[in-house]
């Protein structure tokens, strides 16, 4: 019996160490070897850098490492320098995220020599749409990290400060420097004491990896919580409000990074209830912020529901106030005109507001990507993005460019990302969805690397281990392991936005999602009393004669938003990137492809592609299993599996709908539906 309780105890001892929940993210050094840290000053920040060193050194043991800060001019804010005896920095965050990045140097086997690295972007923000009362909009990764309901909902526990602490070392690991605690559906309560107390305990936390704390605030807030009849920007009262209120912040939080607004959007309050313009809103707080350092991220994410082509609204209603903003404001563009979907062409705003700093809003959390169901890694989507030229002052004028300070001499540079973290125990809700936030945090440090070279550092610093949970040494990928697990893994990753783009929305084709979730298809979609710019025909256009929303000088005549050679390209069918075809013209089902195929068969073809790919990564997952610890190889299975049935919907619903007005037959080639077309309006798709 004695025997029998302890194999029991052994085997379950054994479990536990293995177990494998992916709470460690990408950090998962551990240290075998001994280093020396010089440094001659002390501070918190200091500390963990020593810490980190000392933590992961995998380089020659004995080593010493010398940790500078100087006065180089040819660092830039919180860059460095790095070199394999030691690191130096301006400031107290450069010398942290030297030491991360010599760290993982010596984790993914990169060679270490003497360079500068300076951040791209001054700012690199999370954004989190979390709620006071701890739910997340379009989290699909639990509740909020930072807001609960209930008994204790302000009170600050030890959990909860080791939980900001790990997130505050994921982000500094990447270089993250600013997060935006709240939903910008803003809640007014975030601006009270309790809560303001609550945003300096976890600002306490973020301060010494160098993350600033930042909020989301409603622009009715003077009225709503001040007592104030209006909350008028040119009003007095208010003007007084809000610099009392800053000043109350700043007391509490000296380093606060400033607020976010989402104004006259979505029925959010605005400057415009008011007949005042953006920029009225914007410079009003932007002067009660200015004499504390802080800055206004201002959104250009509006829409209303008149006839104006919705992708033309926001470069209409920001143009024309080019100009106008105070210098610490930032205007906050989608990275495409519309919201996030699969596959858009960059917003034209970028690049044609010269005068006025701006700064690309990009989704982690996969709203419109599968949410935590698929596999879409999204670095792909964002250098297609960052690296598209929108030849605004002449070729070389990519997106990243324009934003990060090249071309134009912005006081402010920075780049948001949707935050996809919640506490699931992996974070991120997939074990491949920590790639995304890793990858937004890379791509926020150099918006030139490639999404190859993130995928692959990602892949050796999250799984490369043994299959029992201990690390294998440092920067030592056997053949075996390169071939069999590196190499697949990657492949899958970069090819699987491609493949949600061919499963989902392809050749341009966006919006066609069901209802409200933006999970499943819904080509069809359209309630009565649905605002027509939130349903799917509105965006797809689909009949008999054909497919695709006309944005031509003979139809909307979007693209004249867009500098030219681009405006022309995009305005006739024969230069027009097929990728966005449908983004931009309505074609007849028999119009003839690049391929030789009719846009109907070609549709079809992209939608079984799509599928297969997924198919085809099923099949890669189940040959790295020996590489693997079973946790993560089983949870990444099981999802797998759900996003395959969940690309076949998607197939079968998109297919047999336009079907019925492209009245022509699936090719022979192309694998017959398996779902009913009735079944599948009548049972929206649910996630998993
Ligand atoms: C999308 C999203 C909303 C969000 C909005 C925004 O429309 O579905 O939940 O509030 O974007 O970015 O403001």
């Amino acid at each position: 019996m004695k025997s029998i309780i302890c194999v029991l105890v052994l085997i379950i001892v054994a479990v536990s160490l293995n177990a494998e929940g992916g709470n460690k993210l990408w950090l998962r050094y551990k240290s075998t070897e001994i280093v020396n840290v010089v440094c001659d000053k002390n501070s918190p920040a200091l500390a963990i850098a020593r810490e980190e060193l000392k933590e992961g050194w995998k380089g020659k043991s004995g080593a010493t490492i010398v940790l500078t800060l100087t006065k180089d001019k040819a660092i830039k804010g919180d860059g460095f320098r790095l070199s394999a005896n030691g690191i130096q920095a301006n400031t107290e965050s450069g010398i942290l995220y030297g030491v991360y990045e010599l760290l993982r140097r010596q984790q993914t086997g990169e060679a270490i020599e003497e360079e500068i690295s300076n951040p791209s972007f001054e700012i690199r923000i999370l954004n989190h749409w979390d709620n006071p009362d701890g739910s997340v909009e379009r989290g699909y990764a639990g509740n909020s990290i930072f807001w609960r309901d209930g008994e204790n909902a302000l009170g600050v526990t030890e959990n909860d400060t080791a939980l900001w602490e790990e997130y505050a070392r994921a982000n500094a690991s990447i270089g993250i420097n600013g997060t935006v605690l709240n939903n910008v559906n803003a809640s007014p309560l975030m601006l009270t004491k309790k809560y303001l107390e609550r945003v300096k305990a976890i600002a306490e936390v973020l301060r010494p990896y160098g993350i600033k704390a930042y909020l989301s605030v409603k622009f009715s807030s003077p009225s709503l919580i001040g007592g104030l009849k209006t909350s008028d920007p040119l009003d007095t009262e208010v003007i007084t409000w809000w610099k009392n209120k800053v000043n109350e912040i700043y007391t509490l939080i000296p380093d606060f990074g400033g607020f976010l607004v989402k104004a006259n959007s979505e029925g959010q309050p605005g400057p415009q209830d008011f007949g005042r313009t953006h920029a009225d809103g914007a410079n009003m707080l932007a002067d009660a912020l200015k004499p504390y350092g802080g800055i206004v991220m201002w959104r250009a994410f509006v829409y209303s529901a008149s006839d104006e082509d919705r992708a033309k609204q926001a470069y209409s209603e920001f143009l024309p106030l080019d100009g106008q903003f105070r210098v610490n404001v930032i205007i906050q563009v989608k990275n495409g005109p519309v919201d996030f979907q699969p596959r858009e062409p960059f917003s034209p705003l970028f690049g044609a507001m010269k005068k006025t700093s701006v700064m690309p809003e990009l989704q982690i959390t996969q709203e419109y990507l599968g949410q935590s169901v698929h596999l879409v890694f999204l670095a792909t989507m964002w250098e297609e993005f960052l690296k598209t030229n929108t030849y605004q002052e002449g070729a070389g004028s990519m997106v990243a460019r324009c934003t990060d300070g090249s071309i134009y001499p912005q006081d402010h540079t920075a780049i948001a990302g949707v935050a996809n973290v919640g506490l699931d125990a992996n974070w991120c809700g997939h074990h491949f969805a920590q790639a995304n936030w890793y990858a937004f945090g890379r791509l926020a440090w150099n918006d030139q690397l490639t999404s190859e070279k993130i995928a692959d550092e990602w892949i050796k610093l999250t799984f490369h281990e043994a299959p029992s949970g201990i690390p294998v040494s440092a920067a030592v990928f056997s053949n075996d392991w390169t071939e069999h697990f590196l190499i697949p893994v990657k492949q899958m990753m970069l090819d699987s936005r491609e493949a949600a783009v061919n499963y989902m929305m392809p050749l341009g084709l966006h919006h066609i999602f069901s209802a409200n979730e933006h999970y499943g298809p819904g080509p069809w979609w359209a309630p009565k009393g649905v605002r027509k710019d939130w349903t799917p025909p509105y965006y797809h256009q689909a009949d008999i004669g054909g497919i695709g929303f006309d944005r031509t000088q003979n139809g909307s005549n979007a693209v004249s938003q867009y500098h030219q050679p681009l405006c022309s390209q995009f305005n006739d069918v024969k230069t027009c990137p097929e990728v966005y075809l449908l983004w931009f013209h309505h074609l007849p089902w028999d119009y003839k492809m690049q391929s030789g195929h009719t846009l109907w068969d070609e549709l079809c073809r992209h939608y079984d592609t799509g599928l297969q790919q997924v198919r085809g990564f099923q099949k890669i997952w189940d040959t790295v299993q020996p590489y693997i610890d079973q946790e993560r190889y089983v949870e990444v299975k099981s999802k797998l599996g759900n996003q395959c049935s969940n690309a076949q919907v998607w197939k079968d619903a998109c297919l047999l709908y336009f079907q019925q007005f492209s009245k022509k037959p699936i090719p022979d080639d192309i694998e017959r539906p398996v779902n009913d077309l009735d079944d599948l309006i009548r049972n929206d798709m649910k996630r998993f």
